[in-house]
């Protein structure tokens, strides 16, 4: 039988217009921009995959049919590279289709992230009593963060959330936690969570991270959610539903590093970031980033 407090499935929302990224998301998805030569939605692949997931459910909108044909085998493009010996790239480009399977389901309306993460309930199974979700803006580093709450998962049950500590003035952009315990850094008891507070109100400097694994049961609470001031359907909504009814509700702290790849200056952070972390890199980046530094703006 399958482990109930495992999870295969992973459901990742990429129905945004983007538009932090605009111009270059009027004609190319911002999952597929890449942190260095890698499109953030492979990197969101290899992250569920290295998790132990199988499946990756990709919530698009439509005039994104583009994120999907990077998952498709190109045997063209294959023999053409062996051909010319370059077979190290003829695996880099198998990388992606080789990782876990693929589907995408449509929103057609952006009604807000519960309600991107609901239009994947039709497609799952009944043996995903868990469900993961990454946002694929988020990334974060070390790249563990899945396995990590599905330990906890396995401790406590219920849905496990991610926090990070983030500076007062920027908690106007994030879900909120109001954690029990915030001293227990291994996995505190979510009392409550509140969506883009004002920063003064914020119950904690603990903001929600990108990776979620909910309880089964959080999608029969999203049906029920109604949208919230800004007219969204929020997933954070579904989540305090969770808490009222007593399910629990615990968090990871994530310490590492954390870039939001969704607009052009974090996603330059991250490539700088992965750049330097590469051994195999260009090593005179480094010392350019140096002497341009030491130059006058
Ligand atoms: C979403 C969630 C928010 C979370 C954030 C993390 O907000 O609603 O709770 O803190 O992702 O990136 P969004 O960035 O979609 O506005």
């Amino acid at each position: 039988m399958a482990d109930p407090n495992a999870f295969s499935t992973v459901v990742v929302p990429a129905a945004g217009l983007g538009t932090r990224f605009l111009p270059v998301t009027k004609s190319v998805p911002k999952e597929l921009l890449p942190v260095l030569n890698i499109p953030a939605i492979e990197l969101v692949a290899a992250e569920a995959a290295q998790a132990g997931a199988e499946r990756l459910v990709i919530v698009t909108a439509p005039g994104k049919e583009s994120l999907a044909r990077h998952f498709q085998p190109n045997p063209q493009l294959e023999d053409l590279l062996h051909a010319c010996g370059k077979d190290a790239l003829a695996q880099l480009v198998r990388r992606a289709p080789g990782l876990l399977s693929v589907e995408t389901v449509v929103q057609e309306t952006p009604l807000g992230l519960g309600h991107a993460v609901a239009c994947a309930e039709p497609v799952l199974t009944g043996a995903d009593d868990a469900v993961a979700v990454i946002l694929p803006d988020d990334i974060l580093l070390p790249a563990d963060t899945l396995t990590r709450m599905a330990a906890v998962r396995q401790d406590h049950g219920g849905t496990v959330m991610c926090a990070f500590t983030a500076s007062r003035d920027r908690l106007g952009a994030y879900g909120v936690f109001d954690l029990e315990d915030a001293t227990d850094t291994d996995a505190p008891r979510v009392r409550g969570m509140v969506e883009k507070p004002d920063p003064a109100l914020a119950p904690s400097t603990f903001a929600c991270a990108g990776r979620y694994l909910l309880d089964r049961s959080v999608f029969e609470l999203l049906k029920r959610v109604r949208p919230g001031a800004r007219g969204e359907i929020d997933l954070t909504d579904a989540v305090v539903d969770a808490i009222a009814e007593g399910q629990p509700v615990h968090a990871i702290v994530h310490s590492g590093t954390r870039h939001d790849i969704g607009d052009p200056q974090g996603m330059l952070r991250a490539a700088v970031d992965f750049a330097l972390s590469d051994p195999a890199a260009d090593p005179t980046l480094r010392d350019w980033l140096g002497r341009r530094l030491a130059l006058p703006v």
